[in-house]
């Protein structure tokens, strides 16, 4: 992993995502998460707060070790295990439906091959379980979007791989995913330009 996206990235990250109302979308994104819980992307842990009690345990998906260790105080005051089993979610040794739920947060838009984590979701998960997103991606509005083009290859360089120009719902479908209802439009909280804060929040069925 590159210094800057081990050294710098996961801190700008964990500062920019914690705002009160992204609080509140994750809390939003997290409700109906039960049993046990593959998260992709963990990063600095910043959903564990906003699970709800039916969660039993959280499998972490995290290549970062600093991301991993920022972690920790969030990860002890939890409620339910948490346990790093993986570093891509491109491909995670585990069997076939070991899951009851998966969520992802802001993480679609970085891991290199989308489809392929959303592949694995799609086995680890059992049949009639949830996937839960909140991302950020392709805005609706024209003009957002040739600017969210323009400034893409930017966006990838300085933030750790990350693209402005991904419709995490669009993908979630591409993935066989059922998809259900996803809010779209700026995140409220997530302070900055348009083209970097327009959110999606939903859930799919496996
Ligand atoms: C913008 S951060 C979001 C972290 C956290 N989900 C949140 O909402 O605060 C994106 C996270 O995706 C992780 N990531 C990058 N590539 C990944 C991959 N291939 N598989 C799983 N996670 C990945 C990064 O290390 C980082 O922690």
């Amino acid at each position: 992993m590159p210094w800057w996206t081990e050294h710098v990235v996961p801190r700008v990250t964990d500062v920019a995502l914690r705002s009160r109302e992204l609080g509140e979308s994750r809390g939003r994104a997290c409700a109906g998460l039960h049993g046990r819980v593959l998260e992709l992307g963990f990063g600095s842990g910043l959903n564990l707060p906003h699970l709800p009690r039916e969660v039993t345990a959280v499998d972490a998906v995290e290549p970062s070790d600093l991301a991993w260790r920022m972690s920790e105080r969030r990860r002890s005051a939890a409620d339910v295990p948490v346990t790093r089993v993986a570093l891509d979610g491109q491909s995670v040794a585990a069997d076939d439906a070991s899951y009851d739920t998966a969520l992802c947060t802001f993480t679609l838009c970085t891991i290199p091959h989308a489809l392929a984590a959303l592949a694995e979701v799609r086995r680890l998960v059992r049949p009639g379980g949830s996937f839960h997103f909140l991302e950020h991606g392709l805005s609706d509005d024209p003009r957002t979007r040739t600017w969210q083009h323009r400034l893409d290859p930017w966006e990838q360089r300085l933030v750790g791989g990350c693209h402005l120009t991904r419709d995490p719902a669009e993908l979630v479908q591409r993935a066989g995913l059922t998809l259900g209802a996803v809010e779209r439009g700026p995140l409220p909280g997530f302070r900055g330009p348009a083209p970097l804060t327009y959110g999606y929040l939903g859930s799919a069925t496996v």
